[in-house]
């Protein structure tokens, strides 16, 4: 059996491998490289990394609990899939922080902690049987809306942030990132539009 931890020429996940995933854009991942090193970009780096509310450490987190407990088969793997491409952005990121000068520790730029209270559960989440929490409730259409809003902050933050940060290469990481968030935000659109009732999509 060939598999990437006993076979070095085996691509792995951290290599960024140029296939993409049929949730991500196909624009390639650039390479993670700094024209030097900029604490002060690093900090600015950190919100989008960890920060509790809008960062990808919360975006992999929020996708993988919606991914467990939305019942339809196809969005649920469509969930897994997304988490999957922010935890790549997840490794981008904190592999620019690190050539920045910094560590990639899992805080916001003021060292607050990443702590997951901030999530889109949306459920209620300490029900644990059916007969607590009702069968087949399983909030789908709040989650995805919820996940929509989660990506267009996204996007409207790493847009702000290219125009604070100089660093072609940096700035280069951060474009594939925001193509990557758009192609997400297409697909929760498309599962609000075949799953949902049109005053979910339409405002
Ligand atoms: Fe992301």
């Amino acid at each position: 059996m060939i598999n990437c931890y006993e076979n070095k020429n085996e691509k792995t996940v951290n290599e960024h491998p140029s296939d993409s995933l049929c949730c991500e854009s196909s624009i390639p991942f650039p390479p993670i490289e700094v024209e030097r090193p900029n604490t002060s970009y690093a900090n600015l780096l950190y919100d989008a990394y960890a920060s509790s509310g809008n960062s990808e450490l919360q975006a992999i987190t929020q996708y993988i609990y919606h991914h467990e407990t939305i019942e339809n088969e196809r969005v649920s793997q469509a969930l897994m899939c997304i988490a999957i491409v922010e935890m790549k952005h997840l490794d981008a990121l904190a592999g620019l922080i690190t050539k920045l000068g910094c560590k990639p520790a899992f805080f916001n730029s003021n060292k607050s902690w990443f702590y997951t209270g901030e999530l889109a559960y949306i459920d209620n989440v300490n029900c644990c049987k059916n007969t607590e929490c009702g069968k087949n409730y399983d909030h789908l259409c709040q989650k995805i809306k919820a996940d929509i809003l989660g990506e267009k902050a996204a996007i409207k933050n790493y847009k702000a942030l290219l125009c604070q940060i100089g660093d072609m290469k940096v700035r280069k990481v951060i474009e594939k990132i925001i193509s990557d968030e758009e192609v997400h935000v297409y697909i929760f659109k498309r599962i609000l539009e075949d799953c949902c009732d049109p005053c979910y999509y339409t405002k």
